[in-house]
């Protein structure tokens, strides 16, 4: 019997040993190549390497590398042209990419994978997928931090009520308000970047799990497709999955970041708040109720996390308890990672486009951020500092004041000096003076506080590395 294609009855890649082509069942739940293709350009980029290396090594020769490199580039582009047929019986990107080369360079293709198996090339694959997702969360993560600390900069002094527990707390800024997002993404980008310095080792090479008898240059590919240096244990190298587990666990982190700033944009956007105001191109209407202006960029935002933590989990209980090395389990590390990392990038964008776009309505947030007694904590320090109350004291003190501005309907820069004095006597006219929220703002001046002028600082240091890492990477 030849050793060709045209024996229809078993698979063209595996099929010597069998003699029945799989049952329709064993097809559907067996092929990944509805959702692996996406890997098709990692895939490709693998094989080139490692068919140069092969060359190099004299394991392949010279002119059937150029035919399997040109044969490649061929794939490439009818992949991108979108004329390229993917097939459900050839299960997976690898082997419908390998097939086609056949079909252009015809025998040489069958040499490709010489010391390699499927194993490791789709570890390879994955890892260069996950490798390109967290380069592009490093760059989208810039354009958003570089869009918050504008708009800080711009609101540095802009009052806010400052909320915990979402009663209104102290005054703060919305520059200050914004620039903590800058914070937490800045963590966000080293979690990732932590992420792909532990992802960076090249597994092509590792075969099926036991290494190869061919005389391959592991350093060779490793190189040159970008890697630091190539795994060191063949068996850890077909079966981890952790990089993938890591990236899902800091993009669910991202997640719960952008979630959190979401829910702020909504709560902000009710009439009830009014804080800020999104443009038409970012909100949308109901087919009801004429007067509506729905949040929805901002509600899906805040909801992303849900399947990127999904697909975190999901894979944790796929990898929990597997031995070594591949198993047929791993396949469905894929669907949901390519969800969730899509889902993360969305996010980010939709979340980027919303703070360039927002703008806060300055009055409602002035006024909002004098109610609720929140200078009451300046009323306290001031009892601190310039009667040398203790603090616990000036905190009892300051609460009985509160309690009487209650009773009268006034805010505490209202009450009367002689309602106050009749709490504490020794307090002075002066007290007025740290009463305010301006002066609340401008007193908090300790490294990492709202003073306006602190705000400043910071969004403008910020916006000075932002745009120099934009620049240089
Ligand atoms: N489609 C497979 C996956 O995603 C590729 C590896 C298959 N290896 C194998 N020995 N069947 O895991």
């Amino acid at each position: 019997m030849s050793h060709s294609d045209d024996d229809k009855s078993a698979n063209k890649m595996w099929g010597g040993r069998f003699s029945a082509p799989p049952a329709e069942i064993m097809e559907e739940i067996n092929a990944s190549i509805g959702f692996d293709k996406v890997l098709a350009p990692q895939d490709i980029r693998g094989s080139k390497a490692h068919a140069a290396m092969l060359a190099e090594q004299g394991i392949i020769t010279k002119s059937d590398a150029r035919e399997i490199i040109k044969g490649l580039n061929q794939v490439s582009a009818e992949i991108e042209a979108g004329s390229f047929t993917f097939s459900r019986a050839l299960e997976d990107v690898h082997m419908n990419v390998e097939n086609r080369l056949k079909e252009i360079v015809g025998p040489a293709a069958g040499r490709l994978h010489t010391a390699r198996s499927r194993n490791d090339q789709v570890a390879l694959d994955f890892r260069l997928f996950v490798r390109d997702r967290l380069d592009e969360f490093d760059r989208a993560l810039i354009v958003l931090k570089l869009a918050l600390a504008a708009k800080a900069e711009i609101h540095a002094g802009t009052a806010m009520p400052g909320f915990t527990h979402l009663q209104p707390a102290q005054p703060v800024t919305f520059g200050h308000h914004l620039m903590a997002y800058v914070e937490m993404f800045a963590r966000d980008r080293s979690r990732f970047s932590d992420a792909r310095s532990r992802l960076n080792e090249c597994p092509l090479g590792a075969a099926a799990l036991a290494g190869t008898s061919f005389p391959i240059d592991r350093h060779m590919t490793a190189k040159a497709l970008g890697f630091d240096r190539p795994t060191a244990n063949s068996l850890d190298s077909v079966s981890d999955r952790d990089f993938v587990l890591e990236a899902l666990a800091a993009a669910t982190i991202c997640g719960v970041h952008l979630s959190r700033f979401a829910e702020e944009i909504v709560l902000w956007m009710t009439p009830q708040f009014g804080f800020i105001r999104l443009s038409d191109g970012l909100t949308t209407g109901s087919s009801i109720m004429p007067q509506k202006r729905n949040p929805d960029a901002a509600e899906l935002a805040r909801a992303k996390v849900g399947r990127i933590a999904g697909a975190f989990q999901s894979i944790v209980i796929v990898m929990k308890g597997l031995p070594l090395a591949y198993s047929k389990d791993m396949q469905e590390d894929k669907e949901v990672t390519l969800d969730a990392l899509s889902s993360l990038a969305l996010a980010i964008t939709a979340m980027t486009r919303m703070v360039e776009d927002m703008e806060p309505n300055k009055d409602a947030m002035r006024a909002a951020s004098g109610r609720g007694y929140s200078t009451a904590t300046d009323l306290a320090d001031w009892l601190v500092r310039e009667l040398k109350l203790p603090f616990r004291e000036a905190h009892h003190v300051t609460g009985s004041i509160v309690k009487e501005a209650e009773k009268r309907k006034l805010d505490l820069e209202k009450l009367p000096l002689e309602a106050m004095q009749s709490i504490e006597p020794r307090i002075s006219n002066a007290v007025y003076s740290v009463l305010s929220v301006e002066n609340s703002l401008a007193s908090r001046t300790s490294y990492g506080g709202t003073s306006p002028q602190n705000v400043r600082k910071m969004a403008r240091g910020w916006l000075k590395r932002l745009e120099k890492e934009l620049t240089s990477g």
